[in-house]
């Protein structure tokens, strides 16, 4: 365990096996609903969604194209939904359809000004794709048009989510359990 984290574990809460079987039925559900949908755009929110993005992506049949969007929130004490782009999209998407792919939705800010940005810029049409619903914890209204898991509002780590950087290489989904609860960061 890194030395400079508070003490804590993982506890495995989705497991590889399971995520793999959902990523295909949303492929196929994607596949479905894109049918004759010419350059359908599918991007992937860094770094978070990006072994959900492979696993997906491979996973369909329909021809896509794909590109990376990265954000960054200011420091502490700005306002929630203050979204600075850090990496924009290399496509144009006007007039063409946007499938935005997210590791979770959380208090739903990111994916809210991401969404709006993508329509503004004239999408034809714009979806998003998250494998993590975390839906107690929503602040803004984002409606996931194709959700992987609802969980609760732990905060979790594993294919693709990070605390402080690390575990983002685990095949599966895990929960973060503090040792010391005292030392739980809030
Ligand atoms: P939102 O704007 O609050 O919806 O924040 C979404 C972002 O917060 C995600 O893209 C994640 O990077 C991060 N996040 C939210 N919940 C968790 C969690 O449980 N584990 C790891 N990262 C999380
Ligand atoms: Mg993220």
């Amino acid at each position: 365990m890194p030395a400079e984290l508070p003490r804590h574990r993982v506890r495995e809460l989705i497991s590889s096996e399971a995520i793999q079987r959902r990523v295909a039925e949303l492929a196929a559900q994607i596949d479905r609903d894109y049918r004759g949908s010419r350059d359908l755009v599918v991007i992937g929110v860094l770094k978070g969604a990006v072994p959900f993005f492979a696993t997906l992506v491979q996973r369909l049949d329909l021809p896509v194209l794909v590109d990376f969007f990265q954000t960054a929130s200011y420091g502490a004490g700005t306002n929630a939904g203050e979204i600075r782009i850090k990496r924009d999209i290399d496509l144009a998407i006007r007039g063409r359809d946007v499938l935005l792919v997210e590791d979770i939705v959380d208090t739903g800010w990111t994916l809210r000004t991401i969404l709006d940005l993508f329509r503004f810029r004239g999408a034809r049409s714009v979806k998003l794709c998250a494998l993590l619903d975390k839906h107690e914890a929503r602040e803004t209204e984002v409606p996931i048009d194709y959700c992987g898991f609802r969980i609760g509002r732990e905060f979790v780590v594993g294919f693709g989510l990070d605390y402080a950087e690390r575990y983002r290489n685990l095949p599966y989904i895990g929960v973060i359990e503090f040792i010391d609860e005292k030392e739980a960061p809030s």
